[in-house]
């Protein structure tokens, strides 16, 4: 199949899939961190294929949304990949990705790297942070029904994978435990330029944030 057709099904299938999803994980996403991909992607030395089927199927199934199954996602991916009739070490490749991506995974040895991971973990994790970050903390911590702030509930800098899964904590603690130790995790140089604003910009929310509370930390 002509790879523009088999792009055109993959988004098709992905937006029927998210349909109703949760504001911050639905098609619109898929769509920032696939057009951040590209965009990257101009600078690197990458399979542009690979790095836009991935960036299209990577949150296909999130084990947030799936009672914490991290097995899903992968095997729906494989499932519609191998209907595209793609060959399968595309079709590995991209379902590594799908396993591979997740902040999560970041707790743990990274047992598998390839240069088009990099480019969609950075376009993933530009899309977790600046405006549309801060939005869609709030947009899942409400989802959750998560508490915005409590100035009694400290950040947590060491959790493991499963502690991480589990946390309930206000999503304010969210920008300490994930949101700005990204702007540091990014792989490529044109994602860590984008990251420097963004991550300024989440920085002074903070700021006038705290002031408007009433100056307690
Ligand atoms: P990944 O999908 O890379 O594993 P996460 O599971 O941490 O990353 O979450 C993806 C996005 O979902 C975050 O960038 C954030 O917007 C939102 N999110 C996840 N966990 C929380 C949380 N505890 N509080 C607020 N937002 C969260
Ligand atoms: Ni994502």
């Amino acid at each position: 199949m002509d790879q523009k057709i088999i792009i055109e099904n993959t988004i098709k299938y992905v937006k029927e899939t998210l349909i109703g999803s949760e504001g911050g994980h639905d098609w619109w996403h898929i769509y920032r961190v696939w057009k951040n991909a590209k965009h990257i992607a101009q600078f690197e030395n990458v399979d542009l294929f690979i790095v836009e089927l991935g960036a299209l199927l990577h949150d296909i199934a999130d084990s947030k949304f799936n009672e914490g199954d991290e097995t899903i996602g992968p095997q729906k991916a494989k499932e519609f990949l191998e209907s595209q009739n793609l060959d399968i070490d595309t079709v590995e490749h991209i379902v590594k990705i799908v396993e591979n991506i997740s902040f999560k995974m970041s707790k743990e040895i990274q047992i598998f790297k390839s240069p088009e991971l990099d480019v969609i973990q950075d376009a993933d994790r530009l899309d977790a942070i600046g405006a549309i970050g801060i939005a869609r903390a709030f947009n899942y911590g409400g989802f959750k029904n998560r508490e915005i702030y409590n100035p009694e509930i400290k950040p947590n800098l060491n959790m493991n994978k499963e502690d991480y899964k589990k946390n309930t904590a206000p999503t304010i603690n969210h920008f300490y435990e994930k949101l700005l130790l990204l702007k540091d995790l990014m792989n490529t140089k044109t994602g860590k330029k984008l990251a420097e604003s963004r991550h300024k910009f989440m920085k002074s929310f903070l700021d006038q944030f705290y002031e408007e509370w009433g100056g307690i930390r």
